[in-house]
């Protein structure tokens, strides 16, 4: 991976793929000029749904975040990019899709915080210890993109 580019852990939540949406919140994620390295359809158990959520432990909605992220399959993926992290946290919007401004995809998708469609690492350290929990060396598939130097100067 080039020095200045990122990976980072998205997940598309049981609520996207149950309404239709995962096809949409990847297009968002490609068009930006991200590059996919790896990707799965997996049914989260609840040991891995702790240990990705572990710093929302003890807090009052970590039982019902645990709940429904196992409650149906997701779509994990790691995308890469120059500021990967940054920029799918922007593309995401803010947590309460109430308050996520339009043209993210929690502000045009979603309406409740607890039915918000899509995770991102919020933090390149954070993104590392995640990739790590749902995906291994062997999973991550490096290709080179022959449209590279069009969305990032070389
Ligand atoms: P995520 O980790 O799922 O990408 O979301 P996030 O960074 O935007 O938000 P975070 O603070 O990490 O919270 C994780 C998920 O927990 C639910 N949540 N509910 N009721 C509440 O106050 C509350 N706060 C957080 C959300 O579904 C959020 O995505
Ligand atoms: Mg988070």
């Amino acid at each position: 991976m080039p020095a200045k580019e990122q990976r980072t852990l998205v997940l598309v939540k049981p609520d996207g793929l149950q309404r239709g949406l995962m096809g949409a919140i990847i297009s968002r994620l490609e068009q930006r000029g991200l590059k996919p390295v790896a990707m799965k359809l997996i049914l989260i158990d609840t040991a891995l749904a702790r240990r990705h959520y572990a710093a929302h432990e003890g807090k009052a909605f970590f039982p019902g975040l645990v709940q429904f992220i196992t409650s149906s399959p997701v779509v994990a993926m790691v995308w890469q990019g120059k500021g990967a992290v940054e920029v799918v946290r922007q593309l995401m919007g803010a947590t309460d899709p109430l308050k996520s401004a339009p043209g993210t995809l929690r502000g045009d998708y979603g309406l409740d915080i607890g039915r918000n469609l899509v995770h991102g690492s919020d933090s390149p350290e954070a993104a590392e210890r995640e990739v790590a929990l749902f995906f291994s060396q062997k999973e991550i598939v490096d290709w080179p993109r022959s449209v590279e130097p069009w969305i990032t100067e070389p």
